[in-house]
């Protein structure tokens, strides 16, 4: 099969400099949701219609093996299909998508391509309210042809089967239906709907098909529109983790931008943003308003609300948070406490061990079972270069202490509160750089002058 993709048409009322089809839903552009469900057809070829100022569109999409067809001036849908004709194969049939139309599934279009065998097949929906569409005109219960909203008579206007722009055709036949479209009508354009008139004259059959839910055929023209689809989509998205039986706070609270995996008894709750990959393992919990970008989380873990995490892989039965920020290149080894206010970046910290309030962990390797105190900060930046720190296993930093790497702390080793640690702490023994308290007896508190007047 061929699948051709249009996607050449301006997208007005987006208001915006941003290509219609690089919008994105669920984190990806629109046009990458219908490449890849053509490509869940496994065609021979797929063909992407795109228009002028576009070039954008095929370097963000980059995909070697899609072949691109160009469509300057936009004179209609026909004219854009004629576009592609060159690439196709005459002996596989040609399904039509557009670019604007994400989430039309797999299942609906091998029905549709069943239901044309080696004739015309074409999406309908009935809707209640059709005005726009292209309308469905059969006599005897057979399609005749399509007319466009604005060449309707008011009878026509009166049918609410609509053409959904989905279609299959026989490719052979293309090279003299779309040679033969005119563009004498109300919008001046070269309607591939035209098609449909040529192939009932041919007496090539033209059958219609069905999509199971009418949000499948729905297209994106504004924003309110990219909204609604959104959250289909994802409730699309929780449908599918309720019925593998995660728990969900509330399924309309929930965006996964990329894919989520879980294993048994996970739970979540409100207002959480999952993007690219996410893996939660058995029995991991998720707080409120939370944000994981690629992160591992393995089985047992506590992720408390308001966390910030990404590039990390953590370990089982963790706790983070809440208000914990993972940054990339960060693993965790089981049973660690990442705490409030606590931010770790390309470090690794081994079992047991805990940052729980106000700390930055950088550029660090963290033995096991090592405490970091409140206010302990890692020195990794000397305005040129990043070093690394070195913490031993069984080490006790006391609060507010800077480790100005590049340094190491030995096993076992304490550093007193406060500590500014510029060279290595050697293990076992208790390093403190403070300076010394000292307490003045006899010293009097200054009282204001104008008070000691009066
Ligand atoms: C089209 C159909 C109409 C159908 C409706 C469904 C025609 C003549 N009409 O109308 O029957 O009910 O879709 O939404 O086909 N495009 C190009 N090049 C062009 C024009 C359009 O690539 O020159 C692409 C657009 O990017 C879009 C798709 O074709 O992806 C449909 O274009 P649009 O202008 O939305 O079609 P309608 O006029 O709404
Ligand atoms: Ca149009």
């Amino acid at each position: 099969m061929n699948v051709v993709i249009l996607a050449a048409g301006q997208g007005k009322r987006m208001y915006s400099d941003l290509p219609k089809v690089l919008h994105p839903l669920a984190g990806r552009p629109l046009l990458a949701h219908v490449i890849a469900t053509a490509r869940s057809l496994k065609p021979g070829v797929i063909c992407i219609v795109y228009g002028h100022g576009g070039e954008c569109v095929r370097e963000t999409i980059a995909q070697p093996d899609l072949v691109w067809a160009k469509q300057e001036p936009q004179l209609g849908t026909g004219h854009a299909l004629a576009q592609a004709l060159p690439h196709l194969n005459p002996r596989t049939p040609t399904l039509v998508l557009y670019g604007d139309v994400p989430l039309t599934r797999t299942q609906t279009l091998q029905a549709l391509c069943q239901a044309a065998g080696k004739g015309v097949a074409l999406l309908t929906v009935e809707l209640e309210d059709p005005a726009g569409y292209g309308r469905i005109v059969r006599s005897r219960g057979k399609v005749r042809r399509i007319v466009e909203e604005k060449d309707a008579s008011a009878a026509e206007r009166a049918l609410r089967e609509i053409n959904t722009g989905i279609m299959v055709l026989p490719t052979a036949r293309l090279k003299a239906w779309l040679a033969g479209l005119r563009n004498k009508n109300a919008q001046k354009e070269y309607y591939l709907t035209d098609v449909v008139a040529a192939a009932v004259a041919d007496k090539v059959p033209v059958s219609s098909a069905a999509p199971a839910a009418a949000w499948e055929t729905l297209g994106v023209n504004s924003k309110l529109q990219l909204a609604e689809l959104e959250r289909a989509f994802q409730h699309g998205v929780a449908d599918a983790l309720m019925q593998q039986g995660v728990t969900l706070a509330d399924p309309a609270r929930i965006d996964v931008r990329g894919s989520l995996a879980c294993a048994r008894d996970v739970s979540i709750d409100v207002n959480c943003v999952f993007e690219g990959e996410v893996v939660l393992g058995a029995g991991v919990s998720v707080g409120a308003h939370c944000v994981l970008r690629n992160v591992k989380v393995a089985a047992g873990t506590r992720i408390e609300p308001f966390c910030h995490l990404e590039q990390a892989d953590i370990g089982e039965r963790c706790r983070i948070g809440p208000y914990a920020r993972l940054r990339p290149g960060t693993t965790l080894a089981e049973e660690v406490h990442i705490g409030n206010f606590v931010e770790v970046k390309a470090s690794q910290i081994a079992a047991r061990s805990k940052a729980n309030h106000l700390a930055y962990v950088g550029d660090t390797t963290v033995g096991r079972d090592v405490n970091i105190g409140a206010g302990t900060i890692t020195c990794n930046y000397d305005g040129a270069n990043k070093h690394r720190t070195i913490i031993e296993d069984e080490v006790f930093i006391g609060s507010d202490t800077q480790l100005v790497a590049p340094v190491r702390v030995g096993r076992g080793a304490t550093l007193g509160a406060g500590t500014t640690l510029t060279r290595d702490a050697p293990e076992g023994a208790l390093t403190v750089s403070r300076a010394k308290q000292v307490t003045i007896t006899g010293w009097k508190r200054p009282v204001k002058k104008n008070k000691e007047q009066k």
